[in-house]
């Protein structure tokens, strides 16, 4: 009777385990495919890990294995372990980056055609046993739909220290991201030692005030290294070895950012022979001219090609003002002497000779994509950040292009509801707008979009001052850009993800990081998420000719005001409208004499980037849009402070009318307007 008992159980278990599983996998990136079982294989701490691949590669993958996981490694084991082997080729698998796991009783294999694989089949695997508590039997066949899935980490405006660093690095390992591009330098700080210029560290990596928005608006002092009240720091040399050793045996390639021409401030002070007029503290720009510009940057770069391997060496490029060029007698005996007809082209020219310079090392530069202006380096290839404009130029003419948009990929944007959240820089970027990002543009055809060469989310940190903050706009919606890296947009799906996400921010709290509690996420200003239904709606809209909308933020046009769309929390979501010139002053049609009973629009305050309530709203209406009767008119005091507001300005009562009129007032301090609907019911 036992025995019988034991056997039935016994085939009870078997089944249950040869049993499709229907839930996925808890692992991010989500795999490309899995065919997974309920049953699981224990890991336990008697499990070992046997590798069969190239010498080299084995010997990497076990410091990795015996510094990071708690498996002991035992080639002669076969059972109760984790097997690593490489293979010539895996079916479906095209990339040395992709791998396949079989699960079974006896344990897990994974099977790669290069170390990356094995690397990346091993961090499914350890997220899986983290997250699930067993490995899954079954199959899971994965590998990256980009090459490049990067994360960039501003150290300039903050400066974050090695251990910190470091520590990043493991985390973008767990998610199988493999580019870490480090923006070394800007005008709030060097942060690298370049031994033939030491000033560089001994004065611009140091400031009088350790917050960047204080220092900014405070007179943008350097100070001597050592010195009393000196904020900043800047990796020596052997950090940087240690930093780029580190990330190498986790597959991750650290692309080191030397900004020029611009953003240089912090170099113009420490040599200040290299800007146009000789002078400290007065120019953003190196002199292109001037022969001593080529030589430190070619000095500098040279350093830095010794200390990185990347294949790519970023060049920055962006926002440069070119302010000093047009009176610059050096700058401008360039452009005579190459025939440049602009300062565009005077930019370039500095572009194309780093360039080559850097080719002649052996590598190649990346850019922002200003560097697109005044014709691009033949080989460059282009970080396209001010939308996606720039990567499509860049892969239509068959340069490589690695997307980094604003709208979705700056993670210094507020992620949650502004007044739950520490100030940062504006925006609103949630891990599910990161989540439906595409890096391949719809303009490009299908052979173009093959020189998309990836994704990167960028911490820009003039708002982030501590290393915590930085976890915390970085987790976990670096994920998402991981994931955005990594899989087919077929197999993508938010609420799935962001479940997943959830297991992540438990597992990145437990190590220590200090991830947005994404559990307790406010969300979106709850008026965006339905469309308001109104008299106004889809008629048309007049604007009057000395107060028109900003091209900048034109939102949906002549309709913005009527589409029923609401905004969100911030201004550049393209549903809010701006108005800079004139203020609002716009008629609607209703097209016949209608009765009314409110007439309603909404404006936002932010007071530092300029947006403003209006000092004055008038509402009217009229029957033949000739005489005009004034419902109402609203007078309001501008409150300055540093919160995000909303107000609704509107009129309540009843009338009838054909054309409703409403006009809103830009006050006396000037900036923007803006409003996202004007509701007539
Ligand atoms: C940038 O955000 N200026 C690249």
């Amino acid at each position: 009777m036992k025995r019988t008992f034991l056997i039935a159980t016994l085939a009870i278990i078997a089944a249950s385990c040869s049993q499709p599983r229907t839930t996925a996998p808890d692992v991010i990136p989500m795999p490309q495919s899995y065919s997974l079982q309920n049953g699981s294989f224990t890991a336990d701490n008697s499990t070992t890990v046997t590798i069969s691949a190239p010498q080299e590669a084995k010997a990497r993958l076990q410091e990795y294995i015996s510094g990071t996981l708690p498996f002991a490694i035992d080639d002669s084991r076969k059972s109760n372990c984790i097997a690593l082997v490489t293979r010539d080729s895996i079916d479906g698998i095209s990339s040395p980056e992709g791998y396949r796991i079989t699960t079974g009783s006896k344990g897990i294999t994974i099977e790669a055609t290069g170390e990356a694989g094995l690397f990346y089949g091993l961090q499914t695997t350890m997220q899986l046993i983290d997250n699930e508590g067993a490995m899954p039997h079954g199959t899971i066949l994965d590998e990256p739909r980009f090459e490049y899935r990067g994360m960039m980490l501003d150290v300039s405006r903050h400066f974050f220290d090695k251990d910190f660093v470091l520590k990043q690095i493991d985390a973008m390992a767990r998610y199988k991201m493999n580019r870490l591009h480090l923006h070394l330098t800007d005008a709030a700080g060097w942060r690298i030692e370049i031994k033939k210029y030491p000033r560089l560290t001994q004065l611009g990596a140091w400031r009088d005030d350790p917050n960047w928005k204080v220092w900014w608006n405070s007179g943008r002092k350097y100070v001597e290294e050592g010195s009393e009240n000196a904020f900043g720091g800047y990796y020596t040399q052997d950090d940087i070895r240690e930093i780029v050793a580190y990330a190498a045996e986790r597959h991750i390639t650290i692309i080191p950012e030397i900004e020029m021409p611009a953003h240089s401030e912090e170099a113009l002070t420490a040599y200040p022979e290299l800007s146009c007029t000789h002078e400290p503290y007065k120019q953003a720009d190196f002199c292109v001219g001037n022969e001593k510009t080529f030589e430190f940057l070619e000095g500098v770069l040279s350093e830095i090609i010794e200390l990185f391997p990347s294949e790519y060496i970023h060049i920055g490029g962006d926002e440069a003002a070119k302010q000093s060029w047009p009176d610059c007698p050096l700058c401008q005996k360039r452009m005579k002497d190459e025939g440049l007809k602009d300062v565009d082209e005077l930019q370039s020219y500095l572009i194309h000779r780093i360039e080559r310079f850097v080719n002649s090392k052996g590598r190649q530069i990346i850019g922002w994509d200003e560097i697109l202006d005044g014709g691009l380096a033949p080989n460059a290839t282009v970080m396209s950040w001010r939308g996606t404009e720039g990567g499509i130029t860049a892969a239509n003419s068959r340069h490589k292009a690695v997307m980094s948009p604003g709208t979705f990929c700056y993670l210094d944007q507020y992620q949650d509801a502004p007044h739950t959240q520490p100030e940062a820089i504006g925006g609103y970027l949630p891990l599910k707008k990161v989540y439906s990002y595409d890096p391949v543009p719809q303009e490009l055809d299908s052979e173009k979009a093959k020189y998309i060469y990836g994704v990167q989310g960028n911490l820009w940190a003039e708002y982030i001052p501590t290393p915590e903050h930085m976890e915390r706009m970085m987790y976990p919606r670096i994920l998402a850009v991981a994931e955005v890296g990594w899989t087919q947009p077929e197999n993508k799906e938010y609420d799935n993800f962001r479940n997943r996400a959830l297991t992540a921010v438990g597992y990145l709290k437990s190590k220590g990081y200090t991830p947005f509690d994404l559990a307790n996420e406010t969300g979106n200003r709850p008026e965006a998420d339905t469309p308001v239904e109104h008299l106004a709606r889809g008629k048309k809209v007049t604007y009057a000719p000395q107060a028109p909308y900003y091209e900048g933020y034109a939102a949906n046009g002549d309709s913005t005001l009527v589409d029923g769309n609401r905004g969100a929390w911030n201004n550049n979501d393209g549903v809010w409208q701006g108005f800079i010139k004139g203020g609002v002053d716009v008629t609607i049609d209703l097209g016949e004499v209608t009765p009314l009973t409110t007439v309603n629009a909404d404006f936002m305050q932010i007071c530092n980037p300029w947006i403003f309530m209006p000092t004055e709203v008038i509402i009217s209406v009229s029957d033949d849009n000739e005489t005009f009767t004034e419902l109402t008119r609203i007078e309001h005091e501008l409150v300055m402070d540093d919160a995000l507001t909303f107000k609704n300005f509107g009129w309540q009562g009843e009338t009838s009318a054909r054309y409703v009129r409403y006009v809103a007032r830009i006050g006396k301090k000037g900036g923007w307007l803006f409003t996202d609907e004007i509701v007539i019911k």
